[in-house]
C-alpha cells in the first residue's frame, strides 16, 4: 500500500504518552501524519513532511485520533420511543425496561439484528468512532446471547458478553437458577465469541454476590471483565471492579469516597456516559472528583434503545464539558485515548508511529470546536486502519 501524507493540520492531537506531562493530549501545531499500511508511520511539522504518492490538505483543520467508543449495546432490535416520552413526562428509568427489548430482539431474525446493527455503526462512524465495543444482554437465552456475540463479531474485536444484563424473564422466581445458566452453559456458548465479560450490578439486576460469581466464572473461561456499575444507585459494582481488575467501571454515577479511593488505587478505568443521564434525566456523573483524585476517565455513548439512544461520542464530549466539570482537552483525551485504555488497548486512541490510522478531520481549527460547537457535524472526513471511509 502506498503512503499518504495529511498536510496542513493546524491542531494535530497525537495523545503521545511520551508528551503527556504537561500536554495529555500531545498537541502539535501545523502538523501533517503520514500514513502507511494502515499505521501511523510519522508525526510532525507540516514543512518537514515527507514527499509521498497522495497527500492531502486539511486546510487548516483538526485532525485527532477516531473516538474509541468502548460501551455500546447495538445488537437490538425495536425501540422504546413510548417509553423515553414517559419519561420526559415525568416517570423514573429502571432496569425493567431491558425487558421490551428483550422480547423484540428474540422475535427478529439475524437478517434485521444485522441490518440494525451495521446502520448504527455507519452512522457512528460518520461522527468518527473507528472502534466499537459491543455487548449481547437483550437475549437472555444460550441461543440468543450467543447469535448476538457472533454477529457483534462480524464487525469488532471488541465483544462483550452480557447474559447478566437482567434475569431472564423465565427465571424470575429462580434468580439462582438464571445465574448458574450465565455462568453454565451461557457461558460455554458465549465465550468463544467473546473478549469480555460484563454485569449489571444494580438493584433489580444482580448483586455483588451474584457479580462477583459471574464475572469469576468468565474470567475462568478467559474472558476479562468489565462492570456496569453504580449507575441507578450507591453499590457494590465499583469496589468489586477494582477488586476483579476490571478493566472499567462504566456509568460511575453514584459514587462513595470510597468507591473514588478504591478506582484511584487501581487499574480499572471509569467509564462515564453522559449520553445515559441525558437520556434518563438522572445526575450528572462528576468526572472532576475523578479526575481531581486521579482516576483514568473514558467517556463513551452507552448506545441503546432505552437508556442512551445517541451514536455520538462529540456530543458525550460535549455534554461531558457542559455538565461534568471536564476542560474540553479533558474529554477528548477521555473519548479517544481513554476509550484505548478501557479496552487496554495502546495501538489505537493515539496518533503516534506504529498506532493504527484511524483518524478523523474536523470541519474547526481544534478539538476545542467539539464542546465549543454541540449539536455541529463537524465530522470532515475519517480514515480506518489508513483507509479514507467518510
Ligand atoms: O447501560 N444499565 C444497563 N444497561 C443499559 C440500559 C439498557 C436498556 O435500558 O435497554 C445501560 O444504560
Ligand atoms: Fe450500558
Amino acid at each position: 500500500m502506498s503512503a499518504t501524507v495529511i498536510t496542513n493540520i493546524a491542531t494535530l492531537v497525537t495523545n503521545d504518552p511520551s508528551l503527556r506531562d504537561p500536554d495529555p493530549l500531545g498537541l502539535l501545531r501545523d502538523a501533517a501524519v503520514v500514513i502507511e499500511d494502515g499505521r501511523v508511520v510519522w508525526t510532525g511539522a507540516s514543512g518537514q513532511a515527507p514527499a509521498t504518492d497522495d497527500r492531502v490538505d486539511a486546510g487548516g483543520r483538526a485532525v485527532l485520533p477516531g473516538f474509541v467508543d468502548s460501551h455500546s449495546h447495538l445488537v437490538f432490535a425495536g425501540d422504546r420511543t413510548e417509553e423515553f416520552n414517559a419519561r420526559m413526562s415525568g416517570r423514573p428509568y429502571g432496569a425493567g425496561g431491558i425487558r421490551t427489548t428483550v422480547a423484540a430482539t428474540r422475535a427478529a431474525d439475524d437478517a434485521e439484528l444485522e441490518a440494525t446493527l451495521t446502520r448504527h455503526l455507519a452512522e457512528a462512524l460518520r461522527q468518527g468512532t473507528t472502534t466499537f465495543e459491543t455487548k449481547s444482554g437483550y437475549g437472555l437465552t444460550v441461543g440468543d446471547e450467543a447469535r448476538a456475540l457472533r454477529l457483534a463479531a462480524r464487525h469488532t474485536d471488541e465483544v462483550t458478553y452480557l447474559g447478566a444484563h437482567i434475569v431472564a424473564p423465565e427465571y424470575a422466581d429462580d434468580p439462582a437458577g438464571y445465574v448458574a445458566l450465565v455462568t453454565g452453559a451461557m457461558l460455554d456458548a458465549c465465550a468463544p465469541h467473546a473478549r469480555w465479560i460484563d454485569v449489571f450490578c444494580e438493584k433489580g439486576a444482580f448483586d455483588g454476590d451474584q457479580a462477583r460469581a459471574i464475572l469469576t466464572a468468565g474470567k475462568a473461561k478467559g474472558l476479562h471483565p468489565r462492570i456496569h456499575a453504580n449507575q441507578l444507585s450507591h453499590g457494590p459494582g465499583v469496589r468489586l471492579a477494582v477488586e476483579l481488575d476490571a478493566a472499567s467501571a462504566d456509568h460511575c454515577t453514584h459514587l462513595t469516597d470510597a468507591d473514588v479511593d478504591a478506582l484511584a488505587s487501581g487499574a480499572t478505568v471509569a467509564t462515564l456516559l453522559p449520553g445515559a443521564e441525558f437520556s434518563t434525566r438522572a445526575p450528572w456523573p462528576d468526572a472532576r472528583r475523578l479526575l481531581d483524585a486521579g482516576v483514568t476517565v473514558a467517556l463513551s455513548t452507552d448506545c441503546n434503545p432505552g437508556s442512551s439512544f445517541t451514536s455520538s461520542v462529540p456530543f458525550c464530549v460535549a455534554l461531558a464539558v457542559r455538565d461534568m466539570g471536564m476542560t474540553p482537552d479533558e474529554a477528548v483525551w477521555s473519548a479517544t485515548a481513554g476509550g484505548a485504555a478501557a479496552l487496554r488497548r495502546t495501538d489505537i486512541g493515539r496518533l503516534v508511529p506504529g498506532a493504527y490510522a484511524d483518524l478523523v478531520l474536523l470541519d474547526a481549527p481544534s478539538h476545542v470546536h467539539l464542546a465549543y460547537r454541540p449539536g455541529v457535524p463537524l465530522v470532515a472526513g475519517v480514515w480506518r486502519r489508513g483507509v479514507r471511509v467518510v
